[in-house]
């Protein structure tokens, strides 16, 4: 009997691990279904920059596993840096144009906005409530054939693997500062961000601005930073004077921690 509760405390704790990532009842995860496009060149050259704010995509360490997620996926920025491994879906996919039993592991970098009209359809596929997948095209043709345009897939949320710690990149001015939040493993994506400078006791709560952009209206120029982050598999972690005094706008600053 003395082991029971162990037990629940266990099954509790498994339950938050897997928070946030759909899961069945089996704990095995679960395949959904949408569409895939692709977009910016054979290159991914025209993937760079992006809604999430992540930049240049290879300094960033996102490569070309990338994808612009509709508007239901995307959720108004919640969703970027979450990884889905994306699958061509062999029961619905013309055998010509799908590479069944292939998939790959994307990171969530941009926005497919509603009524963007792709090359490949009629525009619309990334209307609401539609999940799709405009994926960067050297990761699209991983599991589809290039004249296909566009093909039915499966996917899930997996956990993102990153080499390194989180970074930071720091942007605006005075009283405005955005700070990118990028290469997060694990869940990815960002719940919630405070700053605290170095001479305060007091973390301050900064917003979502856009993307993976947060905000603080503090004038925290020139000031030693530290930030913590909470997930969205509700870890937090504590980046202590990641950024040293003396710092400048447009400056990225590199952890070892990492989720
Ligand atoms: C913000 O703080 C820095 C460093 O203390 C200072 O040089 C700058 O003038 C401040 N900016 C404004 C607009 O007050």
């Amino acid at each position: 009997m003395a082991s029971a509760p162990a037990r629940a405390t266990a099954v509790v704790a498994l339950v938050l691990a897997c928070r946030g990532l759909a899961m069945a009842a089996d704990n095995a995860p679960v395949w959904l279904r949408a569409h895939a496009t692709f977009y910016g060149g054979a290159d991914a050259s025209d993937t760079m920059g992006g809604a999430c704010g992540y930049g240049n995509l290879y300094s960033a360490g996102y490569s070309t596993r990338t994808a612009a997620l509709s508007q239901a996926l995307f959720n108004d920025g919640a969703a970027c840096g979450q990884c889905y491994k994306i699958a061509c879906d062999r029961k619905l996919a013309d055998p010509m144009f799908c590479k069944p039993g292939i998939s790959v592991t994307i990171t969530a970098t941009n926005l497919c906005p509603p009524n963007y009209a792709l090359p490949s359809d009629n525009g619309g596929w990334c209307n609401p409530p539609r999940p799709h997948f405009d994926m960067a095209q050297p990761a699209w043709e991983k599991i589809g054939v290039y004249k296909g345009g566009i093909i039915p897939v499966m996917y899930q949320r997996v956990p993102c693997v990153k080499k390194g710690g989180v970074r930071f990149k720091i942007a605006g001015h005075d009283y405005f500062n955005l700070v990118n939040v990028f290469n997060v493993a694990a869940a990815g994506s960002i719940k919630s961000m405070d700053v605290k400078t170095s001479n305060s006791d007091l973390w301050a709560p900064m917003g979502r601005n856009w993307g993976a952009n947060w905000q603080s209206l503090a004038n925290l120029t020139g000031k030693m930073l530290s930030f913590r982050l909470t997930n969205t598999d509700g870890q937090t972690l504590v980046f202590n004077n990641i950024v040293p005094a003396g710092w400048t706008f447009g400056q990225t600053f590199a952890s070892k921690l990492q989720f």
